[in-house]
């Protein structure tokens, strides 16, 4: 089979296709034959050699890529929820080494979903590691109830434009920002309001609110806390928690959490029923043929995609 080996620790420019072993799944795994790839921004940061990259650099060939929807070829001993052909998609073993960068790929089946048969495999790899991540900061951590003020940021990216759907399926009122041009994307999924990063400090404009998803780093996480309501949470998913937030947080009685995501094949069952029955939308602004998967890297790397970039396989 052909799969991206990141050869050096250089961005996109380190991936190169290779031809490697078609590999055969184990107890409790199945083997996927891939049809879409979902990209996301911790790809290119392990590509570059921060992120997980530390932890996956002893397990020569490096494969990227966690987020996968393909059809099943092979079950290992003890699986009993898939069977071959069967329509799946899923986060594969992350933050271990998924290797989704790839025709085949092997996966822990409880780390998978079936694939709605009203969805492609293009919008269901998009509903992966990003639609997880909105789950298990709003649904999990934050317990969003209806009537809350949620802040999301970044709403018109990859976690942003699922975590405006969820808290808005849960009756909250939800503000998003991002710049001008993704202003009528971000209100057409749902948002109350939006705010232009690029016009106004979200601080000065917005009243107080009940959560904050942040995605932005330790400057936008210290701005946010000054909107969050005593007894509200504050949840980031970017690096960079300091001791000193964290006090300014318990000072404030505001919960702050720093999430990392997980694999978890119930909660994408959760989020294939809603993408079967259209509670929930995922959204694709491009898609790159696989043999121009380091391409589509690259679009991602820039920080301005619009919802999901994917990769077909043909
Ligand atoms: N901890 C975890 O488990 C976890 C999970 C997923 C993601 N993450 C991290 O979370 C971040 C976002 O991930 P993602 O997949 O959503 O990335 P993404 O899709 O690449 O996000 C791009 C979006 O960010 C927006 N943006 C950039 N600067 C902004 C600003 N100052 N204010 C508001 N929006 C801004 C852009 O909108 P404009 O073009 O309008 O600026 C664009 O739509 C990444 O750093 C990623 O590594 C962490």
């Amino acid at each position: 089979m052909q799969a991206y080996t990141l050869t050096t620790p250089s961005g996109p420019e380190g991936l190169s296709l290779t031809e490697l072993p078609s590999p055969t799944p184990g107890a409790g795994e199945v083997a996927i034959r891939v049809r879409a790839i979902s990209l996301n921004p911790v790809d290119f940061k392990t590509a570059r050699g921060k992120a997980l990259y530390g932890s996956l650099r002893e397990q020569a060939p490096v494969v990227l890529g966690w987020d996968v929807s393909g059809e099943v070829t092979a079950v290992g001993d003890g699986v009993e929820d898939f069977r071959v052909d069967d329509a799946v998609f899923g986060m594969v073993n992350f933050p271990g080494h998924g290797q989704a960068y790839a025709e085949v790929v092997i996966a822990p089946a409880v780390h998978l979903a079936r694939k709605p048969s009203n969805v492609s495999h293009i919008d269901a790899a998009a509903a992966t590691l990003a639609a997880l991540t909105a789950w298990q900061n709003l649904v999990d951590l934050a317990r969003i109830e209806k009537g809350q003020r949620v802040l999301i940021h970044a709403a018109g990216g990859g976690v942003g434009h699922f975590a405006v759907q969820l808290a808005k399926e849960r009756g909250a009122y939800v503000i998003g920002t991002s710049s001008a041009g993704k202003r009528d994307f971000i209100l057409e999924l749902g948002a109350d309001e939006h705010v232009d990063y690029h016009e106004h400090q979200f601080e000065d404009v917005l009243e107080p609110v009940d959560v904050v998803l942040e995605s932005l780093g330790p400057e936008h996480l210290e701005r946010s806390l000054q909107l969050v309501k005593p007894g509200g949470k504050l949840l980031t998913i970017a690096a960079g928690l300091s001791d000193h937030l964290q006090e300014r947080a318990e000072w404030k009685s505001v919960e702050l959490h720093h999430h990392l995501v997980y694999s978890d094949g119930e909660q994408q069952t959760a989020i294939a029923e809603r993408l079967a029955d259209g509670r929930l939308r995922a959204h694709v602004s491009r898609t790159y043929p696989f043999a121009e998967l380091p391409a589509a890297l690259r679009e991602l790397e820039k920080g301005r995609t619009q919802a999901k970039i994917i990769v077909t396989v043909p």
